[in-house]
C-alpha cells in the first residue's frame, strides 16, 4: 500500500530531479523548416574537381529549394562564385568553414520534452577523430544553433551526424566503429553513449551495427549503411564483392538488423538497395561511393542519386516509390561529390519545423519531378567507397575501394 501510494509521485518527481532534461530528435521524413548546407569545397581539399562538385552542391541545393528553404553557409571569399552558380532560391549565409560535409558540422536539432525549447546538439566535431583539420567546421553547429535556435544543447560526446539515424519514435541505428572509437569518446562505453544519446535524442532503444574503423574518415557512419524510411521500415546497404572489407560487416548489419525490434517492439522490414553495376567513365575513382542509400528526405520530396545505370537507378526509384507513397522522388547527378566519397545527405542538415508550418519550397513544375531521364550508361567498374577526403596531401587517408549499395558520411 505504502510503495503504491508512493510510486506515483516518485515518477512524477523524476523529471525534475534529473540533472538534465531530455531533448528528442525529430525522423528526417518529419516536416522541414529549412535545410542547411554549405558551399565549402576548397581546392586544398578537392583539387582539381573544385569546380565539378560546386556544381554538384548548387544542383542539390536548386533541387532541394524547389521543396523547402534552403541556408547555405558560405566563405566571404565565395560568396560571388555561390551567388552566380546557386542563384536566388537559395539563401547564403556568409561564415568560416574548412569543408562542405553540413550533415557532420552542423547542429543535430533537437526538442525539449519536458519545456518544448528547440536547441541543437553542438557534438564538438573533430574532423572525424582529427583526420582533417576542423579549425573552422568545428564551430558550425554553435553558430548555427545561435542564430537559429533557443539554445546550443552541449555534450561531452563528440561524433557527426551522420554517425545518427533515428526513427523518431524511439529507436537509433548507431555504428560502433565511429561513435565507440578512441579517436572520439575515448573512455565510453556503450552503457554510457545510450545514457547520453538517450537524454539528448529521446531514444528508448539503439540497435548497434558494428561498421568498420580505419577504412574511411567516418570510420563507418551509419548513413552508409542503414537509413529508416519509416518507423519500422529500413534501407540497408549491402556490398556483394566478396574481394571488399565491407562484405562481411554489411552482411552482419543485414543479420543484425532482421533479428533486431525497435523501440515500439517491431521486427524490422529490412529493404537491400542494390548498387550500380556501372558508373559514368569520367567518374571512376577508386573512392566513388556509387549507392542509393545516401538519399535526403524534404518536404514532399525524396532527393536521391543516379549513377548512370538504368537499371539500377530505375530498381532504386522504385523502392523509394514504394517506401515513401505520396512522394515525388528526384534523382540527380552528383558524381564529383560521390567521387569524393559522399552523397547528397552528407551534405545537408534538416531543421525541422517542430510543429510548426512545414516551409514550402521554390517550386517549379518543371523541373520538380526530374529523374534518371539523363543517364548516361557507363562501362567502368563500380567501385564506391565511404567518405573520403579527396587529395588531400596532408590527411591522405587511404580509402579501400568498397562498393556498391551505399555511400557514406
Ligand atoms: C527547457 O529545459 C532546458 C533543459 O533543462 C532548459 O535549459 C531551458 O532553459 C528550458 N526552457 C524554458 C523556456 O524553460
Ligand atoms: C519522445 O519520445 C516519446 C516516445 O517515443 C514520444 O511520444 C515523444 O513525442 C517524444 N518527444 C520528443 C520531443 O521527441
Ligand atoms: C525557419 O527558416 C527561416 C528561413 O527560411 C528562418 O527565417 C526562420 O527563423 C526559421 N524558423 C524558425 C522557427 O527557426
Ligand atoms: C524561385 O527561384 C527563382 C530562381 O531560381 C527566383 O527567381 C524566384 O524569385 C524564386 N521564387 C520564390 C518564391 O522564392
Ligand atoms: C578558417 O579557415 C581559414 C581559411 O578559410 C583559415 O585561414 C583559418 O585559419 C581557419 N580558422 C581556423 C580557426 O582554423
Ligand atoms: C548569424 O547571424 C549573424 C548576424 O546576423 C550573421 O552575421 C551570421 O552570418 C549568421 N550565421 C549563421 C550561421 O546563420
Ligand atoms: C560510464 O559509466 C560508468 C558506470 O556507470 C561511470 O562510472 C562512468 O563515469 C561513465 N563514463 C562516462 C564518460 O560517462
Ligand atoms: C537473433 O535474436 C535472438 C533472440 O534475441 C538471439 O537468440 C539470436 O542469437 C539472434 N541471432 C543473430 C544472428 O543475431
Ligand atoms: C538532360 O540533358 C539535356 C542536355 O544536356 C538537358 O537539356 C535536359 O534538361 C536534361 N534533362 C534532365 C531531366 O535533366
Ligand atoms: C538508358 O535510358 C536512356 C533514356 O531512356 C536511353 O537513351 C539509354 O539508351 C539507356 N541506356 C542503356 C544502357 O540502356
Amino acid at each position: 500500500m505504502l510503495v503504491k501510494t508512493l510510486l506515483p509521485s516518485l515518477l512524477l518527481a523524476l523529471p525534475c530531479l534529473a540533472q538534465d532534461s531530455r531533448w528528442g530528435m525529430p525522423d528526417e521524413g518529419q516536416p522541414h523548416n529549412r535545410t542547411w548546407m554549405a558551399f565549402a569545397a576548397s581546392a586544398n581539399i578537392w583539387g582539381d574537381t573544385l569546380d565539378a562538385v560546386r556544381k554538384d552542391l548548387a544542383t542539390i541545393a536548386q533541387t532541394i529549394a524547389q521543396f523547402e528553404p534552403v541556408s547555405m553557409l558560405v566563405r566571404q571569399e565565395d560568396l560571388s562564385t555561390a551567388q552566380e552558380m546557386v542563384g536566388s532560391s537559395v539563401n547564403l549565409v556568409v561564415g568560416e568553414l574548412d569543408d562542405l560535409w553540413m550533415r557532420d558540422t552542423g547542429p543535430v536539432f533537437v526538442k525539449n520534452v519536458d519545456n518544448g525549447t528547440i536547441g541543437g546538439v553542438n557534438f564538438n566535431f573533430n574532423g572525424w577523430g582529427n583526420k582533417q583539420e576542423h579549425g573552422n567546421d568545428s564551430k558550425v553547429a554553435a553558430e548555427v544553433d545561435r542564430n537559429s535556435t533557443d539554445m546550443v544543447v552541449s555534450t561531452t560526446l563528440v561524433l557527426e551526424g551522420g554517425a545518427l539515424e533515428v526513427d523518431g519514435e524511439g529507436t537509433a541505428i548507431i555504428t560502433e566503429s565511429c561513435v565507440l572509437n578512441e579517436n572520439r569518446n575515448p573512455g565510453w562505453t556503450k552503457e554510457n553513449v545510450t545514457e547520453e544519446l538517450s537524454r539528448l535524442l529521446n531514444l528508448t532503444k539503439i540497435i548497434w551495427l558494428p561498421g568498420i574503423a580505419g577504412k574511411d574518415i567516418t570510420d563507418g557512419h551509419t548513413d552508409f549503411y542503414a537509413r529508416f524510411a519509416s518507423p519500422g521500415v529500413v534501407f540497408a546497404g549491402f556490398e556483394p564483392d566478396t574481394s571488399s572489407f565491407d562484405h562481411d560487416v554489411t552482411t552482419q548489419h543485414l543479420e543484425i538488423l532482421r533479428n533486431s525490434t525497435d523501440a515500439a517492439g517491431r521486427t524490422l522490414d529490412v529493404v537491400v538497395l542494390n548498387a550500380p553495376g556501372t558508373i559514368r567513365p569520367t567518374t571512376n575513382t577508386k573512392d566513388f561511393a556509387a549507392g542509393y542509400i545516401n538519399f535526403y528526405q524534404v518536404n514532399g520530396a525524396i532527393i536521391g542519386p543516379e549513377f548512370g545505370d538504368n537499371d539500377t537507378d530505375s530498381a532504386a526509384k522504385a523502392a523509394m516509390e514504394k517506401a515513401f507513397p505520396g512522394k515525388t522522388i528526384v534523382q540527380i547527378n552528383i558524381d564529383a561529390i560521390a567521387a569524393g566519397g559522399g552523397g547528397i545527405h552528407c551534405t545537408t542538415q534538416q531543421e525541422p519545423a517542430f510543429g510548426a508550418t512545414p516551409a514550402a519550397g521554390n517550386a517549379s513544375a518543371t523541373v520538380s519531378s526530374q529523374s534518371s531521364a539523363n543517364t548516361s550508361a557507363g562501362t567502368s567498374t563500380s567501385g564506391s567507397g565511404h567518405h573520403a577526403v579527396a587529395s588531400n596531401a596532408l590527411f591522405g587517408f587511404a580509402v579501400v575501394t568498397l562498393v556498391a549499395s551505399f555511400m557514406l558520411l
